[in-house]
């Protein structure tokens, strides 16, 4: 498993971003107590989606409005049509975890 962060370092709401070895750059999300790792990159532009406005399971784009499910990446409101890439979350030990790059 790769180490993202401490459970700790995200709060509800507020994402944060990591770049980890062999992945792009990811956005780690809290809802509620449940974590969930993404592509920070939005699928429309050169925005990160850790910048952007959550709320509850969705995460808003920062630059053109368009916004994605946190939970299963799925494009929600235009402009925004391709789906952003998900992670399988592991917490261990109060660590956000996340299994390896595939080769
Ligand atoms: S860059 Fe994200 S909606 Fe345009």
């Amino acid at each position: 498993m790769i180490t993202l962060c401490e459970t700790r370092d995200v709060e509800d709401g507020t994402p944060i971003s990591v770049h980890p070895e062999g992945f792009p750059p990811l956005a780690i999300y809290n809802i509620k107590g449940e974590y969930f790792v993404t592509d920070n990159l939005c699928t429309h532009g050169m925005a990160n989606l850790s910048e952007g406005y959550q709320d509850e399971d969705e995460i808003e784009c920062p630059f053109h409005g368009g916004a994605f499910s946190i939970k299963t990446g799925e494009a929600l409101s235009p402009p925004c049509h391709t789906p952003i890439k998900t992670y399988d979350v592991s917490i261990v030990d109060g660590k956000v975890c996340i299994p390896p790059p595939s080769s």
